[in-house]
């Protein structure tokens, strides 16, 4: 049996879930539990516990070294971005994860506690910045810039060339003109036309 580094994942909402599926599915590592509000504490997200609150990251990076922020992110990414430098400061590592039923170009960079979900496609020379959510079936294609603490939703396509600043929301199915810049925070309706 190979061994799997242990990852503690931080929110235990519905998006929690899709990436759970996805952690499963790479098999790189083991889930020890899920961090979440207190009165959440006992509950079971799919097989998976709420075991500690945000209270407690600074004990639990000494006996887990990796975690991932799985809280959703419908509009800016402010919550996830302070849970993130929360558990940075703490020391946490944080992985990148990809599922094994996505398409990432070996051209392509991806940084630190990003998830590229199942289904999704990152082309040549994209760019995707820290503690993104790449979802299911998204399409980030060449030379696009997706920085820090992005939602782009499932079946979003951010076309070629196109910097998205950081914090910023693109809807599901929402399409971009190439080459354009969506401006920090941003919030894309899902459907629509960014141009
Ligand atoms: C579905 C949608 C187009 C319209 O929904 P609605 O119920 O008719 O309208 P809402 O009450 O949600 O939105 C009203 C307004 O607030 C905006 N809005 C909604 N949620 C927002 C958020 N979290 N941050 C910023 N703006 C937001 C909408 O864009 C809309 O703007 P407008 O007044 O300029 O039209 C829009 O809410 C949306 O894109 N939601 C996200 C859906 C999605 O992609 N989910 C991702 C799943 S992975």
């Amino acid at each position: 049996m190979s061994y799997k580094e242990k990852l503690l994942l931080i929110g235990g909402g519905g998006h929690c879930k899709s990436v759970i599926d996805v952690i499963e599915a790479e098999g790189k590592y083991e889930i020890v539990g899920i961090v979440d509000v207190e009165e959440k504490l006992g509950e079971k997200v799919l097989d998976y516990q709420i075991i500690a609150t945000d209270n407690e990251l600074g004990t639990l990076v000494k006996k887990y070294r990796n975690a991932f922020i799985t809280l959703g992110q419908i509009g800016k990414g402010e919550k996830r971005k302070e849970l993130f430098d929360i558990c940075k400061k703490a020391g946490f590592n944080f992985p990148v994860i990809i599922s094994p039923h996505a398409y990432v170009s070996k051209h392509a960079k991806i940084e630190e506690g990003t998830v590229i979900m199942h289904g999704a496609i990152v082309n040549a020379s994209a760019l995707i910045g820290k503690n993104c959510i790449i979802n299911t079936k998204a399409l980030i294609e060449h030379d696009a810039i997706v920085k820090d603490h992005c939602h782009i939703a499932t079946a979003a396509i951010v076309n070629g060339g196109v910097i998205v600043e950081e914090g910023s929301f693109i809807g599901s199915n929402a399409v971009t003109k190439q080459y354009i810049t969506i401006p920090k925070n941003s919030f894309i309706k899902a459907g629509s036309l960014a141009k």
